[in-house]
């Protein structure tokens, strides 16, 4: 993919930059985005009717065995050369602020030593009552290819239903995450949104603040956002062929890092 030449300039000239991904990012590691359609036993249920505390409480054991499956599928996935390449800006740019709308653990297994996740992991669920942090059998689950129901295990010290570590339509975001990530979108001098839908928020509310004050904004997306007339580079594509040809030709290293952590 041909990269601009003026992106190739503000890329390198970049003090601080903040990159925020969506679920297209993980896209390429076999993980579904929130706007695929959904198959097996979650088939009849967009993702937004999953993920709610409603949800869960209506249907824990729905709910949990959807969780558990989609435990699996990160834990089984490995990072891509998207992920990688990010990893490789962390060492190529002055600063890199990384922030993360995804709850799998891509981005730390790509190397990414900060990661904001500004949704909470699969991997730390916590107490829906008492709300203490619950310790999960480091072992992969190992769930059906078609999902299914899987019941919550209960809390040792109340006995509440343990529910996933992260942040559900309608709930509040981490409030020190979220608080780096703002000040960083206050600051960075080029903000690129990767992967993301741009349509949930209050994450999507970052970009704005580079916008307005006229930063240099990027999107890498295969498809149209919202976004598409407003950022100053538009790149259409795949984030694991756009990143690798955005940080090679702006620096010329990606390809031997991807190739070595891949193989
Ligand atoms: N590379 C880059 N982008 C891709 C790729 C790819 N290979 N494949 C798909 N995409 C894009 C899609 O075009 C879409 O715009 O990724 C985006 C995924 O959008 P969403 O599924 O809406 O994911 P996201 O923006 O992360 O959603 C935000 O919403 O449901 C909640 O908590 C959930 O974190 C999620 C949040």
């Amino acid at each position: 993919m041909k990269i601009p030449e003026p992106l190739i300039e503000r890329l390198r000239a970049a003090r601080h930059l903040v990159v925020l991904t969506g679920s297209g990012i993980s896209a390429e590691s076999g993980l579904p985005t929130f706007r695929d359609k959904q198959t097996g036993l979650w088939e009849r249920f967009k993702p937004e009717d999953l993920a709610t505390p409603h949800a869960f409480d209506k249907d824990p054991a729905l709910v949990w065995g959807w969780y558990e499956w989609r435990r699996m599928k990160a834990a089984r996935a490995l990072p891509n050369p998207g992920h990688l390449a990010i990893k490789a800006l962390e060492d190529l740019v002055p600063r890199l602020t990384l922030i993360t709308q995804n709850v799998d653990d891509l981005h730390e297994r790509a190397g990414n030593r900060v990661v904001l996740h500004l949704h909470g992991t699969l991997t730390n669920p916590i107490c829906a009552s008492c709300k203490r942090p619950f310790l999960l059998s480091p072992e992969v689950p190992n769930e059906p290819e078609g999902g299914r129901r899987v019941e919550p295990p209960r809390c040792s010290q109340c006995h509440g239903r343990i529910r996933p570590g992260v942040v559900w339509f309608g709930e509040s975001l981490p409030q020190r995450e979220w608080s780096v990530a703002q000040q960083a979108a206050s600051e960075c001098d080029v903000f690129a949104c990767i992967g993301t839908s741009s349509l949930v928020y209050p994450a999507a509310s970052l970009v704005r603040g580079p916008l307005n004050r006229r930063a240099v904004t990027i999107q890498i997306n295969p498809g149209g956002t919202d976004l598409d007339a407003r950022v100053t580079f538009d790149l259409r594509g795949p984030a694991g062929t756009v990143l690798p040809a955005l940080v090679n030709g702006a620096f010329r290293t990606v390809d031997d890092n991807s190739r070595k952590a891949v193989e």
